[in-house]
């Protein structure tokens, strides 16, 4: 995820605040072309995989987009009373499953996959994505440099560090081509599953915490974002080319969390934002109906099929796309191992000051709940309008609290920021509100995984 105004993701999931991307972007002519088959199509297309995918055509039976409206809760007079609550993170060898888990979560994220605003240096300047740097200058160029960044971006002292926190959780997401070569891909294939395996097994033998797996981008590109493949990147989307490659990536995080120290201590996330039209990123349309919303349950039905062919405990974890949990907690049955990951992010919700997200996120989490166990696999402490420091360590607190009383708890974005953009509004970097070692530093978290001040 992008905190980048210009990427205006609505926070607030699947709210119908306007996105501005496309006339940022002029994404028009991109959007045209963009292939939208119809769903015969699309059984021709994953034939290949026939055995171990059913087609979906169910998409009939989605649920409710969630729809949470913070103007009307901002209208409503502010609480002047905050609550302690004594809060247990499960730090336990055996995952005991999603229903029974509570996440005390940090994300390391623009590690394995580069997101330039965090890690502005990452990369050379020049580039503002690993897939063109590495077009451009070739793989034995750019192998090296992203290896140093795997290899200096994230340490076992900071597992350490987060552990006195009371972190039980790690969400790291990676590129696809950490996994798998796809041919003619430009992402970089070289240690970063070695990398990977070192922190996480440190961080699940020292403290068992858990590990989500995050399959951020996806051959072809998944959301026309940097994040997704490369920007302008969609040919995911009712691609069976595309569909093979990204079942020989899940095949190989798989073959690892099977041959790992402890398999129960994973978690596979199989897909990160998708969408597969631009201009309706982060709307209740962020997949298309029925064509898209097939397609998806179509991969994480096969994903799921994987899992279970190889007889694995592992739950299947995907972004809902802004669509709220609720549209896709009907395609799944109760004793499938199904979590649902919901971005609450308040930074780019229209309207929301400092001073009412607390307030908003104590709303934000019981309506986000459903029938299906959800996680919140990034959230932050930026809001749209008037940042301050002051208020931080309560809309950490609360958004800590929230997500862990009504959901199964959440993973802050990021570990680690190493960007210097001011906020557009209020006091401050975005570093202020996004790097969780720096906000430990500054004393805005508690030690522990305390929750002493807490909104609701
Ligand atoms: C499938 O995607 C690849 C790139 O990822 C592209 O080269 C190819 O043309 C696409 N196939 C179709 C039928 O669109
Ligand atoms: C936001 O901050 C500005 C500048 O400090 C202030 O004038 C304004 O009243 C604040 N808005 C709210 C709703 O607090």
């Amino acid at each position: 995820m992008r905190f980048s105004t210009a990427v205006a993701l609505v926070a607030l999931s699947a709210t119908a605040a306007p996105v501005q991307a496309a006339p940022i972007f002029g994404l028009g002519q991109v959007i045209s072309n963009i292939l939208h088959t119809s769903q015969s199509q699309v059984q021709n297309l994953i034939d290949s995989w026939s055995s171990a995918v059913q087609q979906a055509t169910d998409a009939a039976k989605h649920g409710k987009v969630t729809f949470w409206n913070p103007v009307a809760v901002v209208k409503k007079e502010l609480s002047a009373i905050r609550h302690a609550h004594a809060v247990n993170w499960p730090r336990k060898k055996t995952f005991p499953g999603w229903k029974n888990y509570k996440a005390n979560g940090v994300n390391i994220g623009a590690w394995l996959e580069i997101e330039t605003n965090y890690v502005p240096t990452a990369i050379p300047s020049e580039y503002s994505e690993e897939w063109t740097y590495c077009e451009t200058e070739g793989k034995a160029v750019c192998g090296p440099r992203l290896e140093k960044h795997y290899s200096s971006f994230v340490s076992t002292a900071d597992i350490d560090k987060i552990a006195k926190y009371g972190i039980n959780t790690l969400r790291i997401p990676t590129t696809y081509a950490a996994w798998y070569d796809v041919p003619g891909s430009q992402l970089y294939h070289g240690q970063q599953v070695a990398k990977l395996k070192n922190i996480a097994e440190y961080a699940i033998k020292k403290y068992n915490m858990h590990v989500v797996i995050g399959l951020h981008s996806l051959p072809g590109g998944v959301n026309w974002l940097q994040i997704g493949e490369a920007q302008g990147h969609l040919n995911w989307w009712y691609n069976s080319t595309n569909f093979d490659y990204s079942l020989k990536v899940v095949d190989k995080v798989l073959d690892y969390i099977e041959d790992s120290w402890n398999p129960s201590a994973y978690t596979l996330e199989a897909a990160n934002e998708a969408c597969d039209s631009f201009e309706h990123f982060a709307t209740p349309e962020t997949i298309s109906y029925p064509d898209g919303v097939n397609y998806m349950n179509t991969y994480l039905r096969a994903v799921y099929a994987l899992i279970e062919k190889r007889k694995m405990s592992t739950f299947l974890m995907f972004h809902d796309s802004f669509m709220g949990p609720s549209y896709w907690a009907p395609f799944w049955s109760d004793s499938d191992r199904i979590v649902i990951d919901a971005h609450l992010y308040f930074f780019a919700a229209s309207g929301v000051y400092s001073q009412y997200t607390s307030q908003i996120a104590c709303g934000q989490a019981p309506a986000t709940a459903t029938t299906v166990p959800v996680f919140v696999g990034e959230w932050s402490l930026q809001s749209y309008y008037n940042n301050t420091f002051a208020l931080r360590t309560e809309i950490f607190q609360t958004q800590q609290y929230a997500w862990q009383n009504w959901l199964q708890g959440g993973a802050f974005w990021n570990i680690r920021y190493q960007g210097s953009d001011l906020v557009s509004s209020g006091e401050g970097g975005t570093k202020d509100y996004w790097s969780f070692l720096d906000l430990a530093d500054a004393g805005v978290i508690p030690e522990g995984g305390k929750i002493t001040g807490s909104y609701c």
